[in-house]
Order: C-alpha cells, then sequence, then structure tokens
C-alpha cells in the first residue's frame, strides 16, 4: 500500500468522521441462506473446493530458510511443504510412496525427508533419495512424493491439494501491491494454535468480516480501542479488504493531511478466498484460517501471530499478545457463533440478513458461493 493509497483511505475515512455517517455502506441487504452453514451437501461442495483451490498455508517464514519444511492440512490432505537448496518452495502430498505413512509432521530443518515407518528418505524436490534394503523392491519404480501446485508471492504462500490443479500467476486478483507493501516475507511466526469448536467453519471467518459488533459483543475488550463505525470496503476480485479505524485516528484532526501516518490508526482485515483471515494490526500479522470438522457444525481453526524479524518487542510482549487475542476471539465471538449454530440447527429462520454496513461479509459470502457454483 503506498503512501498515496493510504492518504486516499484516510482522506475517506476522515469524510465517514466528518459526515458522522459510519462504515462504508453497499445500497442492498445481503440475505443468507441459513442452510449454507447446517447443509451436509453444502459441506461435501464446500470440502471439495477447499480440496483443489488455491489456499494460503502460510506466510513464507514456515519455511524460514532452504532445507526447512513444515507438515500442514490443506483441505482435507496432509501436505508437506520445503524449501529447496536454491529457495524455491515445493509442496507434495504428505503420503509415503511405500506404504502411504505420513512422512513427516510438524516443521523444521532437515537434510531429507525421512518416513517414519520403514525409513525410505526423500529429497526436497520430492524424489525418491533411497529405500532401506532396496534389494526387497528391485525393479519397481522411484516413485517420488506426489508433487502439488504451489506458488509464494508477497511473503504469502498457496497451496492446492490438487495435483492436477493450477494457481493463478496473480491469486491476490488486484491487491499485490497492498500486501507486497505491508512486507509479510519480513516477520517472523511467533506462535500458532489450532483447535476445535462447535460451529460452522464459514462462522468463523464470517465473525471477522464487520465491525458492527464490536461496539456491543466488545464492549469491553476491543471498543476501548477501534470504532465500530468508519470502517472502509474494498473487493479485489473475490478477495476483499476491510480498513477499520483505531479510536486514536482523531490524531489525525491535528495534523497536516501529508503527514497523516496509516498503521497507528487503522487495522486491516484481509478476507482471501476461499478459508483465510489476514489481519495486520500495526505492526505484527495474525492469520485465521478454518476449515470443516465432521460436520457442519463443527471447524477447525487455526490461529497464528507473524511478527517483524527485527521487533524490539520481547517475547512475553508478543506471547502476550497472541493470548490475549485467542482469548477474546474464543470467549467473545466463538462462544456467540456457538450460540448463532444451535439457533441455526433450531429451524426458526431460513435466512440471516448482512446489513449494508457489512459489506465484507456479504462480499465473501457470495463470492465463495460463486466459488462453489463455478466449481460444481
Ligand atoms: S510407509 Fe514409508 S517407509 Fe514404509
Ligand atoms: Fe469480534
Amino acid at each position: 500500500m503506498d503512501r498515496d493509497t493510504q492518504l486516499a483511505l484516510l482522506d475517506r475515512v476522515q469524510a465517514h468522521r466528518t459526515a458522522g455517517r459510519g462504515t462504508d455502506a453497499v445500497s442492498e441487504v445481503h440475505r443468507q441462506p441459513v442452510d449454507a452453514y447446517t447443509s451436509v451437501e453444502r459441506m461435501d461442495r464446500e470440502q471439495t473446493l477447499l480440496n483443489h483451490a488455491p489456499t494460503i498455508a502460510g506466510l513464507s517464514d514456515i519455511l524460514p530458510q532452504p532445507g526447512t519444511y513444515a507438515a500442514v492440512t490443506v483441505g482435507t490432505a496432509p501436505v508437506v511443504l520445503t524449501r529447496d537448496a536454491d529457495g524455491q518452495v515445493r509442496a507434495f502430498l504428505n503420503v509415503c510412496r511405500h506404504r502411504g505413512a505420513e512422512i513427516t509432521t510438524g516443521c523444521g530443518a532437515a537434510a531429507m525427508l525421512t518416513c517414519p515407518y520403514h525409513g525410505w528418505t526423500y529429497h526436497f524436490d520430492g524424489s525418491l533419495a533411497a529405500r532401506r534394503r532396496p534389494a526387497y523392491f528391485e525393479g519397481e519404480a522411484d516413485d517420488g512424493l506426489v508433487a502439488l501446485p504451489t506458488l509464494e508471492q508477497h511473503g504469502l504462500i498457496w497451496v492446492s491439494a490438487d495435483p492436477t490443479a493450477s494457481i493463478p500467476a496473480e491469486p491476490l486478483q488486484g491487491a499485490e501491491q497492498d500486501l507486497r507493501e505491508l512486507g509479510l516475507a519480513d516477520h517472523r511466526l511467533f506462535t500458532s494454535t489450532t483447535f476445535t469448536r462447535p460451529i460452522n467453519w464459514k462462522l468463523v471467518i464470517d465473525t471477522f468480516l464487520e465491525v458492527y459488533h464490536v461496539g456491543v459483543l466488545h464492549k469491553a475488550t476491543i471498543d476501548p480501542l477501534i470504532h465500530s463505525d468508519f470502517a472502509l470496503f474494498d473487493a479485489f476480485g473475490s478477495n476483499g479488504r476491510m480498513v477499520v479505524t483505531r479510536r486514536s485516528i482523531s490524531d489525525l484532526d491535528t495534523l497536516p493531511r501529508t503527514e497523516w501516518p496509516f498503521f497507528p490508526h487503522t487495522t486491516i482485515v484481509w478476507a482471501l478466498q476461499p478459508n483465510t483471515i489476514l489481519i495486520y494490526q500495526q505492526d505484527h500479522a495474525q492469520l485465521y484460517q478454518s476449515r470443516p470438522g465432521a460436520h457442519p457444525g463443527e471447524s477447525i481453526i487455526t490461529v497464528s501471530v507473524y511478527v517483524p524479524r527485527d521487533t524490539t518487542r520481547s517475547d512475553e510482549h508478543w506471547q502476550k499478545n497472541f493470548d490475549l487475542l485467542v482469548e477474546v476471539t474464543d470467549s467473545e465471538d466463538f462462544v456467540t457463533c456457538a450460540g448463532i449454530q444451535r439457533g441455526f440447527e433450531s429451524g426458526a429462520q431460513e435466512h440471516i440478513t448482512f446489513g449494508t454496513n457489512e459489506p465484507l461479509l456479504a462480499h465473501y459470502e457470495r463470492e465463495l458461493t460463486n466459488l462453489l457454483v463455478a466449481d460444481d
């Protein structure tokens, strides 16, 4: 996001503040069918999409240097990512060609990948390095790991779990410059956690896509820091961005426009199809990813925090920040979402309503539905 873009966005915020008219709005409310959150058939279609659509596996630092690997789940597939000696990111199904064991779990650095079952080894380019006691396999083809499409761009890594799929050259769909300027490639993974909650996987995404709820649900926690109003919405293809304003935005009123700082007074929320929320908050990045659990009323959620490599803040500071983040989203947002999910399953109503002041929410859900239709 260059300086002109920052100032243009701040102009829009100031116009809202001056007019006292609240957040960016669209012309029509959006009616979202409840069965998008309860139907097994819909979840199966979503799972199919998540199993082959390009999906963000993490920021570049999940593979911090050549010779590192990371096991991740993409859709329902076990995937192993590697960064080879040349720094190139590669992705494979994490499935040994001998008897199918997962080659690795977790992440780390290694000279090769070694299957924990019978010890076959693979190079970081996926090729088979050696079979233990190779004489017993004489004449068998030296099959390597099954390669998956992957792309690293502007500090983000995309993977598709479908070996036959392809990843578009510009998955950010016009937001390349904005994301590049955040310097995500210069952030290190501080920590990450994964947990299961009794809510549809899209409710996890939805809760980050509007600030309308902040003044009520987060009255005691986030509301003192950010405005429920004065948020901006912009679409970038099927992705979307919300610029949220912090209460300190009033500091702009005492400064000439050319000196308006952007990041101290804003939080940027990106909805990146199909299942990622990237939040850039002042000086660090938060990644929320969600995927279906065993049924439509269950999700598996991963929360990660990435901090600048050259941060002068202590690990204690970042850990406190992370713990607070997880506690607030879990005890306020996700608890509320669990009630919503129970309500959905009660059959009380056939649709819910996204107000004209919730444009990113409507955009994300509409575009996800379009992706499902295109995928059928
Ligand atoms: S399953 Fe991997 S070496 Fe046997
Ligand atoms: Fe919230």
